[in-house]
């Protein structure tokens, strides 16, 4: 493993952590690490192929299983990339977590129309049965609806999207069953991001996340555990260890597992040195990891990528404004600093700070769980 300037400096002894990567450590403790990827750029970059296997033990397509890409005109489903996918993972012994059956960033066109249209869960229906059975033997965990929660729309916090408008709030839990029919095995999770800041917008996300969990629960849906994605964000300061301490456990009093799904960090200083940004982002993820791990019911955590060079993260006109001037010699900020690797697949700080946490932070024991009252 190549270390990338400080990310050498922070290394613990090998021997006390396990230098064998991410995988190893999660293990540890009974956990898993995976990473989102890109399947052409998992194709295309033997780099990234050999770091996705010598770190990951879980893979997820970062947009190729949405089904405005599965099916991007009606009836016209195209399974390529995720069997591909498929392939290379059950060649490499790695599971895959299914990303994502219902957001409302990912509905086709002709599927909002057709709903809006027909009022027909059959659409919906059709879609999971070609889908998720498809991919039984290699899917253990399915996200089954993603990002359901937008505070300051409805009294219940839910977001109103369109199976919301047609269906009315129990699309959540139609959903659910819907998905338990065609994956009688399989864990099904809803994923949800913004739980991580002491800000308004994110206690109240908590707050109606944790009454729909609660909901569920109590409806008896076939929900298992909840996906948090972990978007960290240094310019909204630290997160609170408190607040998602307090969050966590009231998840995991509902006997529902928890996994960290999207983790990144978007950087607020780009004119720091790469080795002061690199530590910031560790520190952060430490922060975070040290609150989240303690936690028994997290199953593990996935990254939003593995490296830098493939991630959503950009470094956007409003962030070059904000330091005009400050990159006189072209140089420029170079790549967001938010994912373990660089962009040349050497190890950062920010691997260390995973590593570290999987290894050293010991699950809490068990607390009994919270009865809910099933009517
Ligand atoms: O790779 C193709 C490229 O070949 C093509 O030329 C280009 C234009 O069509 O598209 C490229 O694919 C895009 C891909 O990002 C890679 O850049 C897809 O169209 C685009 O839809 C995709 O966006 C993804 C986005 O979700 C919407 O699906 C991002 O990769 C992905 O990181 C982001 O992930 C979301 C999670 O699903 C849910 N949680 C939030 C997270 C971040 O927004």
């Amino acid at each position: 493993m190549l270390c990338a300037g400080a990310a050498c400096a922070l290394r613990v002894d090998p021997a006390s952590a396990g230098d064998e990567g991410l995988e190893a450590a999660a293990v540890r403790w009974g956990r898993f690490f995976g990473s989102a990827v890109r399947v052409n750029d998992l194709k295309t970059e033997p780099n990234l192929r050999e770091a996705v296997i010598r770190e990951c033990a879980q893979l997820v397509p970062e947009f190729e299983m949405n089904w405005n890409e599965i099916e991007p005109a009606y009836g016209q489903l195209s399974f390529g990339k995720i069997d591909d996918l498929t392939a290379f993972a059950i060649a490499n012994g790695k599971n895959l977590r299914g990303h994502t059956l219902l957001w409302h960033l990912s509905v086709p066109e002709w599927a909002v129309e057709m709903l809006r249209e027909n009022q027909d869960w059959n659409l919906i229906a059709r879609y999971f049965g070609s889908v998720i059975p498809r991919y039984g033997d290699v899917i253990g965990m399915w996200e089954v609806v993603n990002e359901p929660i937008d505070p300051g729309q409805r009294v219940d916090g839910l977001r109103e999207n369109i199976f919301l408008e047609v269906f009315g709030p129990d699309y959540i839990a139609r959903a659910l069953a819907q998905a338990r029919r065609f994956a009688p095995k399989a864990q099904l999770v809803i994923n949800e991001y913004g739980l991580e800041y002491d800000l308004p917008d994110e206690r109240d996300r908590r707050y109606f996340l944790l009454k729909l969990l609660e909901r569920l629960k109590r409806a008896g849906a076939p929900l298992d555990g909840l996906g948090v994605q972990a978007h960290l964000d240094l310019r909204k300061g630290h997160i609170s260890q408190s607040a998602v301490a307090r969050f966590l456990q009231e998840v995991a009093a509902m006997g529902l597992s928890i996994t960290v799904t999207e983790l990144d960090v978007k950087e607020a200083d780009y004119v720091a040195t790469a080795e002061e940004r690199d530590r910031q982002v560790a520190d952060e993820v430490r922060r975070y990891l040290d609150v989240v791990l303690s936690e028994r019911a997290v199953t593990g955590v996935t990254t939003w990528g593995l490296s830098d060079l493939h991630s959503w993260l950009e470094i956007t006109k409003d962030d070059y404004a904000r330091f005009a001037g400050a990159w006189t010699d072209g140089a420029g900020p170079g790549f967001n600093r938010g994912l373990p690797l660089d962009s040349s697949m050497r190890a950062k700080p920010m691997y260390f700070a995973i590593r570290d946490a999987l290894w050293y932070v010991k699950p809490r024991p068990q607390k009994r769980r919270k009865k809910v009252a099933v009517p």
